[in-house]
């Protein structure tokens, strides 16, 4: 703002306030005492009215507000550019220097606290009972609205819990899943196996692979679909199907780990159109240290259950 214009907006802001001032205290006509007697002298249909002060809590409650006005105008910018005096801004308060102002503090009074943590290996934060927590409460807010609160997944996302990992359960990998997040990518194979195959080779799955039944009255040609397993299936999940971590893909002898459902029309479902699940990247919204957190509250829950 230039000179002028901020010259501008301080004297007519100082000066409404002066001539608001003078204008309560010159129309002020002392205060009430006794009953009031004397009128303005009209009437409008017989009715008068009283030339009676304010009350004098009214009165300062005007007052008040000028005097607030004044404090508000010393302390926060208002006054062209005038930057205000308030403790801590020294370039005058603004929504951004205030929330950085707490970042700050947020920092001061937790960055020791995770760079602490961020100094140990997962493993060894993953046996912390207080990072524990503090991984919780970041699992909470950023991951338990698609892995569940309980982090036990949902259907289209996996169960963290358990011992069955797409793309690897080692504390290291565990936190590349969440740094760099995992697209995980499965062709659909209706139009290079045709709906035979694909019926087949979801009944090998179903029956060979996952140890379930063929829903009564369906039939397949169980042989016929393991051989499309061996030709097509094994590149990714491996030739006895335990899946292959480095492609993402499942392990599909464990259907209690299957993320898109294990009865037969899903299995045929994904097998003909595909899937491809995604895991979005928490680097750079959550920073290295949460993250490393977050890996060993991942880690741990898995861990736990081997000791129970
Ligand atoms: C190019 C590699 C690749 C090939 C080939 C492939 N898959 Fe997959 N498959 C994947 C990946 C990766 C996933 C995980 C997709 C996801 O996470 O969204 C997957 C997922 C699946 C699932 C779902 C598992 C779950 O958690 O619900 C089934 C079932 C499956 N594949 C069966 C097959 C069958 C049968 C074939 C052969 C006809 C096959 N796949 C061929 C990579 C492949
Ligand atoms: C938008 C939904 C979403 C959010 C938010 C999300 N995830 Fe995921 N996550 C997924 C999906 C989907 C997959 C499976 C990817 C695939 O198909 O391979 C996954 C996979 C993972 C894996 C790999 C699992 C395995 O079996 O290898 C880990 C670890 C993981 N997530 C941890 C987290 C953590 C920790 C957070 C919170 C910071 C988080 N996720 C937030 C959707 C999400």
């Amino acid at each position: 703002m230039t000179a002028f214009w901020s010259g501008y907006i301080t004297l007519l802001t100082l000066g409404s306030l002066v001539a608001l001032l003078w204008l309560i205290f010159a129309t002020r006509s002392g205060e009430a005492s006794g009953p009031a007697d004397k009128t303005l002298g009209h009437a409008f249909d017989g009715i008068e009215e009283y030339d009676n002060p304010l009350p004098k809590w009214w009165f300062l409650l005007f007052v008040g507000t000028i005097a607030f006005a004044g404090a508000y105008l010393l302390l926060y910018p208002g006054l062209g550019n005038f930057k205000g005096i308030l403790p801590g801004y020294e370039n005058g308060w603004t929504q951004v220097n205030q929330w950085q102002r707490e970042m700050d503090k947020a920092e001061a009074l937790y960055g020791p606290i995770y760079a602490k943590y961020a100094a140990m290996p997962i493993e060894a934060v993953a046996q912390d009972e207080a990072a524990l927590k503090m991984g919780g409460r970041l699992f909470a807010s950023n991951c338990s609205v698609c892995h569940g609160s309980d982090a036990k997944g949902a259907y289209g996302f996996p169960n963290l819990t358990d011992h069955e990992w797409r793309w690897g359960g080692e504390a290291s990998t565990i936190a590349q899943s969440i740094n760099n997040g995992r697209t995980g990518v499965m062709p659909p194979h209706g139009p290079l196996i045709g709906d035979d195959g694909v019926r087949n080779v979801a009944a090998f799955v179903l029956t060979q692979l996952a140890s379930r039944k063929l829903p009564e009255g369906e039939t397949a040609d169980i042989e016929a679909g393991r051989k499309v397993f061996e030709t097509t299936c094994f590149a990714c999940h491996g030739k006895d199907g335990h899946g292959m971590p480095m492609m993402g893909a499942p392990n599909l002898t464990n259907p209690a780990a299957f993320i898109y459902g294990s009865s037969f029309a899903q299995l045929q479902q994904t097998i003909r159109y595909g899937r491809s699940g995604s895991m979005p990247a928490q680097n750079e919204f959550l920073g290295a240290d949460k993250v490393h957190l977050l890996a060993a509250y991942v880690y741990s829950l898995s861990q736990d259950k081997e000791k129970k």
